[in-house]
């Protein structure tokens, strides 16, 4: 199992993707810290499965958008598993909205999740790696609007970008530690942020023309590509982005 003897934390694992990467690593070997918002009743669904597949997972109680939370999570985790070795930062929201209507609140929502929330997290893992002497891997979950416009959703779009640059730039300052950042960026995937969507078939049926690949991506189809950064398979791959998209980024074509 190529992730025996790792510790991985992954936020918003109670759910869609992040649940989907945390049952995939498991299987491959790693001990689970769970984190997602406080009250979340899938949290511990995903330690019984977890456990059920002979792993060890510790649920965390921190909500991302705290930053007093955040500062206490890395903490937690080492008090429950005893070190941490991959840190994946796949919560994220999104709202709905006209740019010019655009609230503060909503604004703050969405980037506390996104930005801030991952950025410090980040730090601490990067410290507790530090302090430790022991190399790392950083995972973020991003979103091909890392890249690619999605109008309406200009807080969202702000927020992946942002992971865009802190990837790349993390990847140069984080090297001489011996820890390597990433960013998988799916495209449309069958979780509960789809909902709307999904419930949708006019909205469905006008996406899936725009995937080559013709269908929605799974959290199975995100989570082998988390299991090979967090491998040493990936030791050589730092500051990029896989896209995990059914080919939506670069489609385009003429008759
Ligand atoms: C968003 C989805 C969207 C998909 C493709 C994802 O990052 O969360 O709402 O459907 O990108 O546009």
């Amino acid at each position: 199992m190529k992730l025996a003897g790792k510790v991985a934390l992954i936020t918003g694992s109670a759910q869609g993707i992040g649940q989907a990467i945390a049952l995939r690593l498991a299987q491959d070997g790693a001990d689970i810290l769970i984190d997602d918002r406080p009250g979340n009743t899938g949290a511990e669904e995903t330690r019984k499965e977890i456990e059920a597949l002979g792993r060890k997972a510790v649920v965390l109680g921190g909500d991302l958008a705290n930053t007093a939370d955040d500062r206490r999570l890395i903490a937690q985790g080492l008090a429950g598993l005893g070190k941490i070795d991959i840190l994946v930062n796949n919560a994220g929201v999104e709202k709905h909205a006209d740019f010019w209507d655009v609230t503060e609140k909503d604004f703050d929502f969405v980037l506390d999740i996104n930005l801030r929330g991952t950025f410090f997290l980040t730090q601490d893992f990067v410290n507790h790696l530090r302090e430790t002497k022991r190399p790392g891997k950083i995972i973020n979950v991003s979103s091909v609007h890392e890249e690619l416009p999605f109008p309406h959703f200009s807080t969202y779009c702000a927020s992946k970008g942002a992971l865009k640059m802190l990837c790349r730039d993390l990847a140069i300052e984080l090297a001489p530690l011996g820890i390597t950042i990433n960013n998988i960026a799916p495209g449309a995937i069958q979780t509960p942020i789809n909902t709307k969507l999904l419930n949708s078939p006019d909205l469905l049926k006008a996406l899936l023309g725009n995937i080559p690949l013709n269908r929605l991506g799974t959290g199975a189809d995100v989570a082998g590509v988390a299991s090979f950064l967090a491998s040493s398979d990936s030791d050589y791959i730092t500051g990029t982005t896989l896209f995990v998209d059914g080919g939506l980024l670069w489609n385009y074509s003429e008759q």
